[in-house]
């Protein structure tokens, strides 16, 4: 218990909660579109998978318990630790965009926040099931939850599509700096590799941002039919 304290009250500590977190965030983010991306296999793949996930109740509610904790972990760290650099520099910059930051870095706290509030839409969208209620209790013919129709019917709304290609815009903004900056964090960036790195962060946060706002505009454009006969 001591040594998660001392962990916590040392800003490198903190800084080393921010990566692992992060990174076992960007793992989840990395799966779930892999997972979702079977909705272009077919009604029968991705209903499959989604009755696979829900089957194990005890397995479903510590997945989740667990990401809840990560995601927490990794939000209050981020505040405690930007609260702090506040307070150690209380008389702002001069020239108020401090030097060697691009926009990413600089909307990390505020566009984690947007991020954190999509997340809670994206939530109430489909797993609590309020936001779109019309699309939630669809049947396949083999009698499994209808994840297809209701993902398809859903972003053929304009205005659900749109809250999600925002969500993946911030998404795409957090991640091309928050994964080289976890690097940095766990000491393994250095001079030699930094190129590469920055490279693989912008990259991995590009295929991201792609993947999932592809499954959007597939279903908008009724590229993907919301009934597949
Ligand atoms: C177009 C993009 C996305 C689609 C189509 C999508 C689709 C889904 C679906 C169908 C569910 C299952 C709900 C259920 O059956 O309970 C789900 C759950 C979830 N999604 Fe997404 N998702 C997308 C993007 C994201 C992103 C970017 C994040 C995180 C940054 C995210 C985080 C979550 C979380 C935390 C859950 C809850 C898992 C659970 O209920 O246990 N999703 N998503």
């Amino acid at each position: 218990m001591n040594i998660i304290i001392s962990i916590f009250r040392s800003s490198i500590g903190r800084k080393y909660i921010m990566a692992v977190t992060g990174l076992l965030l960007f793992g989840f983010v990395t799966v779930h579109l892999i997972g979702n991306l079977q909705i272009f296999l077919g009604p029968d793949h991705i209903n499959a998978y989604a009755a696979l996930l829900q089957g194990n109740k005890l397995v479903l509610w510590s997945f989740r318990i667990g990401l809840s904790a990560i995601a927490l972990a990794h939000i209050t760290t981020a505040l405690s630790l930007t609260l702090e650099n506040r307070a150690a520099r209380p008389v702002a910059y001069l020239n108020s965009t401090p030097p060697y930051s691009d926009f990413a870095s600089r909307t990390m706290v505020f566009g984690g926040l947007f991020l954190f509030a999509f997340i809670l839409f994206h939530l109430l969208h489909f797993t609590v099931g309020v936001v779109h209620p019309s699309v939630m209790h669809y049947t396949d013919a083999k009698e499994r939850h209808d994840v297809y129709r209701m993902m398809v019917e859903s972003f053929q709304n304009p205005a659900i599509s749109l809250v999600y290609i925002a969500g993946m815009a911030f998404l795409y903004l957090h991640l091309s700096h928050g994964i080289s900056s976890l690097f940095q964090s766990l000491g393994l960036k250095n001079r030699n590799y930094k190129g590469l790195i920055e490279g693989f962060a912008k990259l991995a946060a590009f295929v991201i941002l792609f993947g999932n706002c592809a499954i959007a505009i597939a279903a908008f454009t009724k590229i993907l039919p919301a009934v597949v006969k």
